[in-house]
């Protein structure tokens, strides 16, 4: 009885110190990993048309402000579109918090990947 509580008790341990072995991975990449594997690009898309095609254009081939985003994932990585829109280059303005939530740069980043 005394020795199976206590094999309870260790795999409840062990059970519990095995999330914290990811916490050694690089944490951006980790997150941006994440981000990806969670994306909706179907809800991404409308994001985009809301928040991103005056400039970009409403299938990405670019407008009077922004440069095409066409076989942008040719160019750029899931986590590279992530980071643009997290933190843009002007003339690009800064989207988020204020006007995107992160599920929306995550979303709208996986459908820029589709374009
Ligand atoms: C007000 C216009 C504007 C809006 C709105 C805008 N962008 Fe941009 N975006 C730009 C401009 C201008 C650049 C080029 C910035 C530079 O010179 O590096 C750019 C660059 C980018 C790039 C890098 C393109 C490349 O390969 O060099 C990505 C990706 C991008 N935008 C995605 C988005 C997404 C996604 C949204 C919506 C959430 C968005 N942008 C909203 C104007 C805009």
């Amino acid at each position: 009885m005394r020795f199976r509580f206590v094999r309870v008790a260790l795999a409840l341990v062990i059970a519990g110190a095995l999330p914290a072995c990811n916490s050694g991975a690089p944490k951006s990449r980790t997150a941006a990993g994440q981000a990806e594997a969670q994306s909706n690009a179907g809800r991404g898309r409308s994001v985009y048309i809301a928040q991103c095609a005056a400039c970009h254009g409403r299938d990405g081939t670019g407008g009077q402000i922004g440069p095409q985003l066409r076989n942008e994932h040719l160019r750029r990585t899931f986590a590279q579109v992530r980071d643009i829109v997290l933190d843009p280059e002007p003339p690009m303005p800064k989207l988020f918090p204020a006007r995107l939530s992160a599920a929306d740069v995550r979303d709208v980043s996986a459908f820029v990947e589709t374009l």
